[in-house]
């Protein structure tokens, strides 16, 4: 029997492999990607190849992450509980596709993840696991083992010589961190009281609204299909679109968040979020939105939001659900197409213009001139009329609505 880990190179995951080896007698294969976390992924190699690891998987997952997750994620405008972008909600299901991809070719029956039992990541990466392939067995260490303290982890390293370094020579944050391409998080430490602050340089993306630039950074997005393929009038790909993105919101103090928020799991939890570039896109996205769709057609997405928003952050990315309401949401892109206008400053993403040829908008309607018959004012009084029918009944049979 084999098992596929998601393998970062850290600490954590480097005493997994041989916790696994140890106590399923079984072969590791070891899976790290790069969707964007912003460290190397190549040293993963060398300390997986000390541990005994034979097939070891190292993959630039970035372009497949933000095209194939973000990017349709981002037409739907999705936040979970008004503020939070997802970020890390949205790349578990792509981690647990390759994990189960990796299973498949080199015929593993177990996969493991070094996400601990009263996360969501846990419930995000098996969900996924299962529903790609319902018989694959799960390993969850951190449901299982006593390693719970750093005491106990550290004298299993010394016992089983586990080169102790793998944490890396970096000063070790005092939080819980994940990074990939749309955000960096932090969780645990001092966070854990909801009441205190964090200190000015526990972020890491962006500088404060209050030390970013004096003066405005404008730029244009152009958008096909609901997806921002230009940044001021040059075609990027999806990875560089946001790490551009990312670089410019950052700089300009955009994309933080502080946040408590509900995990499936049930309890309530409290993070601070950097998403400069999401922040942007999903501004200009909205923008463009209001010029070429619809209105029945935005006010039923804006209905459906919550509940997309709502099965990402719980783990059902591969799901029925999930595919019905995309097809809608795709759906309603195919006018989505033309350039937002944004102006960058202290920490705002003001939207300055939008233009489309695709746009509704007809000047020769909306007007407060004379429209030259355009749009008759007298149809609104029977619109009117008949709106207010069923209340001047209600009114007439002495019923107040005061
Ligand atoms: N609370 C966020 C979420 O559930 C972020 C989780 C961060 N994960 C982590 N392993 N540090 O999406
Ligand atoms: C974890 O379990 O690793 C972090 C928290 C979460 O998944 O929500």
């Amino acid at each position: 029997n084999k098992v596929v880990l998601a393998y970062s190179g850290g600490l954590d995951t480097s005493v997994i492999v041989r916790w696994l080896q140890d106590t399923y007698k079984c072969e590791v294969v070891t899976f790290t990607a790069d969707i964007g976390q912003g460290e190397e992924v190549e040293p993963a190699r060398a300390k997986a190849k000390a541990l005994g690891v034979q097939e070891i998987y190292i993959d630039d997952l970035r372009e497949e992450y933000v095209r194939d997750f973000v990017y349709p994620m981002f037409r739907a405008n999705a936040i979970y509980e008004g503020e939070y972008l997802l970020g890390t909600s949205i790349a578990r299901p792509l981690i647990a596709k390759r994990l189960i991809e990796i299973a498949n070719e080199t015929g593993a029956d177990a996969i493991s993840h070094g996400a601990t039992g009263k996360g969501n990541d846990q419930v995000r990466f098996e969900l996924g696991a299962y529903s790609l392939k319902p018989g694959i067995k799960v390993i969850a260490p951190w449901r299982e083992w006593d390693l719970t303290s750093r005491e106990t982890l550290m004298a299993y390293c010394a016992e089983r010589n586990i080169p102790v370094d793998f944490a890396g020579k970096k000063k070790k944050s005092p939080y819980s961190m994940d990074a990939n391409l749309l955000h960096i998080s932090y969780e645990g430490g001092n966070l854990e009281d909801p009441y205190w602050e964090p200190e000015e340089d526990m972020w890491r993306w962006s500088v404060s609204p209050e030390a970013a630039p004096d003066t405005p950074t404008y730029i244009e997005l152009g958008y096909e299909n609901g997806d921002p393929v230009t940044l001021n009038g040059e075609a990027l790909s999806p990875a560089t679109m946001l790490e551009t993105l990312n670089k410019i919101g950052g700089d300009n103090g955009i994309g933080r968040l502080d946040l408590v928020e509900n995990r499936y799991v049930g309890m309530k939890s409290r993070g601070c979020y950097e998403t400069p570039g999401g922040t942007i896109m999903l501004r200009a996205h909205r923008a463009m939105e209001s010029i070429t769709l619809d209105r029945e057609a935005a006010h039923l997405k804006d209905e459906l939001m919550p509940r997309y928003a709502k099965l990402i952050y719980n783990g059902y990315w591969f799901s029925p659900e999930r595919r019905m309401l995309q097809a809608a949401i795709d759906e309603s892109q195919a006018f989505v197409n033309g350039v937002v206008r944004l102006k960058l400053y202290k920490g705002n993403v003001v939207v300055v213009g939008r233009k489309s040829d695709n746009s509704l908008f007809d000047e020769a309607i909306a007007t407060f001139e004379d429209d030259a018959g355009a749009y008759n004012q007298k149809d609104a009084e029977g619109f009117i009329k008949l709106n207010a029918l069923r209340l001047r009944i209600a009114a007439n049979k002495g019923r107040s609505q005061l």
